[in-house]
């Protein structure tokens, strides 16, 4: 409990693919447009999985792949689009010509695999999640930066979904 005050983190275990979903389905309820949520988590941590998951929950009808050589794909939710990255491939100044602004402050909700790769370039304001590898499963290591993604948080663990 002090742990997670000291340094504004907050940690959700997922011992299955189910206990992922829910943890994306209670993230999407919070979700608006201009979101952004930021994956770090070594490759097979479950970033991808936690996507598809945040992707259903958000209504999208589409298949979610990995869009690690497309970069960005774009799917139409039921009340909000959704932007998928995954700039692993990139450098940081490919991802500045992309203009990736116009996903971050747009209609949509952005999620981005590979996050703190272009970190120098993310909104100031976003939920930074580290996803790791367990023997239990994955654990999810959440950090808001900046409101509303903080108050997001407090209210997640009031409700007993993070600690
Ligand atoms: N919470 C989980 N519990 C069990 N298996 C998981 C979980 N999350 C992901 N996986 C599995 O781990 C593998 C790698 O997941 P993936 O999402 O592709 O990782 P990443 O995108 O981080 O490389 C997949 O087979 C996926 O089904
Ligand atoms: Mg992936």
């Amino acid at each position: 409990m002090a742990e997670a005050a000291n340094d504004n983190s907050y940690l959700y275990r997922a011992a299955s693919l189910e206990d992922t979903a829910y943890l994306a389905q209670r993230l999407a309820s919070l979700l608006e447009p201009g979101s952004v949520l930021g994956l770090d988590g070594d490759l097979g941590a479950g970033k991808t999985a936690f996507s598809q998951a945040l992707a259903r929950a958000l209504g999208v009808r589409d298949l979610v792949n990995s869009p690690t050589f497309t970069i960005i794909k774009e799917y139409e939710g039921a009340q909000l689009p959704f932007y998928h990255m995954d700039v692993y491939r990139l450098s940081l100044e490919e991802a500045d010509e992309l203009g990736l602004d116009d996903y971050f402050y747009g209609s949509g909700v952005t999620l981005i695999e590979w996050a703190s790769l272009i970190e120098d370039i993310l909104p100031p304001e976003r939920l930074h999640i580290h996803i790791a590898y367990e023997e239990s499963g994955r654990s999810f290591r959440l950090h808001p930066i900046g409101e509303p993604y903080s108050a997001w948080c407090r209210q997640l663990k009031e409700n007993g979904v993070l600690t």
